[in-house]
């Protein structure tokens, strides 16, 4: 029993990859390192003292594919991570988004039918629910209106899974809805490397917090939140990648196809991280307020208690772990991959 990874070189994937290694399974890799390193291979083998198959190789290749599911018979599921997702590049770039996220999942459904695989977790998002109409957010709520190409995308492949369990039964399909991961493993070996600037808060504040960039812009003060800064379910990434462990483990049995919210289900805001994070690592954050970013919510959080109830996960850090093991990861690795 071996376990396919897509995208298994990112950062929620070389986390679930460790977690899955520790937990015993045979896991095969493949990654085309369009936003990620090679080195990420060695650190999860150092993390773990484990070896494993790795594939370079792209979703939209589908002999590709093809060939790691005939070299790997012992592959009986997938976690599937592999995609593009920057949501101010997925508007300057729909066409590249659609077809990387959209035919890329086709096309790993296909060789996997054709293969007689039949089990995914797929890596989904909070953004599939939009603004959403009322906070925490539970799974039954309107999913769609995502606000940009990249949301979209996973809006479609979460009804593309659907469509494929209603045809055929054997299906087994777990769709998680994360939050907002951050932090990293606590080895301080793997964690979030963003090519350029970071468009997310987290690794936002890590660099101001180091000096390596001179000032966080916060987003918009005059929310309707408790200090008018925008709230989101921060999520330790190690927790996430426990998810899909657990996520896996029970569609197997339970079969079907079901989706879980993957968040905390507390709401920080904005400036609660930065005192946060100086609270917790001694270190200034600096910022300035500054207008809106277009998109943005007001207040994103989930109510996590269906993954509690029937996976029996629920996230065991919280806001100090997450500060603590960004910067740790940061501070080891002040230039990423790269250092
Ligand atoms: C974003 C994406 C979401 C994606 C998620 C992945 C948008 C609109 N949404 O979520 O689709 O699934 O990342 O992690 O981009 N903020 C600042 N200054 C910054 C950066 C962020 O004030 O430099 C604020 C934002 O306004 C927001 C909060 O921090 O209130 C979190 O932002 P971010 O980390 O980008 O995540 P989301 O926008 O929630």
């Amino acid at each position: 029993m071996s376990v396919l990874i897509t995208g298994g070189a990112g950062f929620i994937g070389s986390h679930t990859a460790v977690e899955f290694m520790n937990a015993g399974y045979d896991v095969v890799i493949m990654d085309n390192f369009s936003n990620s390193k090679p080195v990420v291979l060695d650190r999860i083998k150092e993390i773990t003292g484990k070896d494993f198959k790795f594939y370079k190789a792209d979703l939209l290749d589908a002999a590709a594919l093809d060939r790691i599911f005939e070299e790997n018979p012992e592959i009986d599921s997938c976690i599937h991570f592999a995609g593009l997702k920057a949501v101010g590049e997925s508007v300057s770039m729909p066409i590249e988004y659609y077809h990387n996220n959209v035919t890329g999942s086709l096309i790993l459904c296909d060789s996997m039918r054709r293969h007689g695989v039949k089990t995914i977790v797929f890596s989904s998002s909070a953004t599939v629910y939009g603004a959403p109409d009322e906070v925490p957010i539970k799974e039954s709520a309107r999913v769609g209106n995502a606000t940009n190409p990249y949301g979209e995308t996973k809006v479609m492949i979460e009804r593309i899974l659907k469509d494929i369990y209603v045809s055929d039964k054997e299906w087994n399909i777990s769709v998680l809805r994360y939050f907002n991961p951050v932090g990293a493993h606590a080895s301080g070996l793997i964690g979030e490397d963003p090519n350029g600037i970071p468009n997310n808060l987290m690794p936002y504040i890590t660099k101001v917090a180091l000096g390596k960039l001179p000032q966080l812009s916060v987003f918009g003060n005059d929310y309707d939140t408790h200090d008018g800064t925008g709230v989101r379910d921060y999520i330790h990434v190690v927790d996430l990648a426990k998810a899909h462990l657990k996520a896996l483990e029970y569609i197997k049995s339970a079969h079907g196809i079901d989706y879980f919210n993957i968040g905390t289900g507390n709401g920080y805001s904005v400036l609660d991280m930065v005192k946060a994070y100086e609270q917790v690592t001694g270190l200034k954050v600096n910022y300035k307020i500054v207008g809106r970013r277009p998109g943005d919510v007001a207040s994103c959080y989930a109510d996590p208690s269906k993954a509690e109830r029937v996976l029996g996960w629920k996230a065991e850090y919280g806001i100090v772990e997450m500060c603590r093991d960004a910067n740790r990861w940061q501070t080891k690795n002040p230039n990423g991959y790269d250092s």
